[in-house]
């Protein structure tokens, strides 16, 4: 693992991955657009690398503390990360976590390419047995979309026991909340289509190995598959990385404010919100068709899928078919944005007027 360096985040996410200091060099890292290079150096072709994008890795890398890999999104991250795992291998995940991942397991299990044993990761003896001669242990925390928390710490100390390698999918959390490697995970994932770059603009995806040999697997699965990042891409997320801390914290802030008061408010049967991070689910009285008048009502709060921009957005989640069906048919997950919290609740108090019809 490499050391963290010795900068709080928010100074990382600011200093690191610009190009070295010379006079009148560029203090921002240039967008190189090429797909071939002259002959005789180390990358040769554009889809081995790119100097744009190990600018944004040289960053991530930095905040994660690790080696990180860039790809075109963030499954095509979880893809490579999948593919570490030996044929016939076996994964264990929770059922509470990225339906996309949980997708691609099912398929991966139906061809016969690995097996997965599904397991709440919050329940500590059924963890302890299902690691038992597994591969790879892939985790979400906090868990999407009902916002639970798993003890990163603990469960490290027993994939390390058990020799199975530890993903998490950092995604909610960032590396401003939550350093995955430091607790003993060996990989960390990230959509940095959602807080990393912050600004709904991109897709985009970062695994950061905690050793070289691993990052090295990566960038092989990247240079053969070629699911390579936009340049434009990264150097909008590195741009968007720049405010991380300020985001996040924003972010958090009216998170915390928003869940506070949704817990007080009539027509809200639960909220869930762990404490960290800035998505906040909450369980309305009524039923879907309840649900879908608040989403459907909002004016600042944009009705759409994904997370992690700096505006508010929220959505009922079973409104996608492939969406976890012990998820209740009226939650609504928030990603909070970074927008005047009175004026997030006035909107949101509004909407919820029209859960009675
Ligand atoms: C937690 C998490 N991981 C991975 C992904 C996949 O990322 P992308 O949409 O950038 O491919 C998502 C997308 O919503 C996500 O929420």
């Amino acid at each position: 693992m490499t050391e963290p360096a010795s900068y709080a985040p928010a100074t990382i996410a600011v200093s690191a991955g610009r190009p070295p200091r010379s006079p009148d060099g560029p203090m921002n890292p240039p967008i190189v657009m090429a797909s071939t290079y002259h002959a005789g150096g180390e990358v040769g072709y554009g889809r081995y690398g790119n100097p744009t994008w190990e600018m944004l890795e040289s960053a991530v890398s930095a905040l994660e503390g690790g080696v990180a890999t860039s790809f075109a999104s963030g499954m095509a991250a979880v893809t490579a990360v999948i593919d570490l795992v030996p044929v016939g291998g076996v994964v264990v995940a929770s059922p509470a976590a990225y339906y996309g991942t949980l997708a691609m397991l099912v398929r991966l299990e139906e061809t016969g390419r690995l097996r997965v044993r599904r397991v709440e990761l919050t329940d500590r003896d059924a963890t302890t047995e299902a690691l038992q001669g597994a591969d790879l242990c892939w985790v979400e925390t906090p868990t999407n979309p009902m916002l639970r928390r798993v003890d990163l710490d603990d469960l490290g100390t027993r994939t390390a026991q058990a020799g199975v390698m530890l993903v998490v999918d950092n995604t909610f959390a960032t590396p401003i909340l939550q350093r995955p490697l430091q607790s003993g995970a060996d990989v960390v994932v990230h959509s940095a289509t959602k807080y990393l770059s912050g600004h709904s603009d991109l897709l985009l995806g970062v695994a950061v190995a905690a050793d070289a040999d691993i990052a090295e697997r990566l960038v092989g699965h990247r240079s053969t598959q070629g699911a390579v990042p936009g340049t434009i891409e990264a150097w909008l997320a590195l741009r968007g990385l720049r405010t991380l801390q300020l985001r996040v914290e924003r972010a958090q802030a009216n998170a915390a404010e928003l869940a506070r008061r949704l817990g007080r408010h009539e027509a809200v049967a639960q909220v869930h919100y762990p404490d960290l991070g800035a998505m906040v689910s909450v369980v309305l009285h009524g039923d879907a068709a309840a649900a879908d008048r608040v989403t459907g009502s909002t004016e600042l709060w944009v009705h759409a899928t994904s997370l992690g921009g700096v505006e508010s957005s929220l959505e009922r989640r079973r409104r996608w078919p492939g969406e976890n069906t012990e998820v209740p048919e009226t939650l609504l997950r928030l990603s909070v944005g970074i927008e005047d919290v009175e004026d997030l609740w006035a909107d949101l108090e509004a909407a919820l007027e029209h859960v009675g019809g």
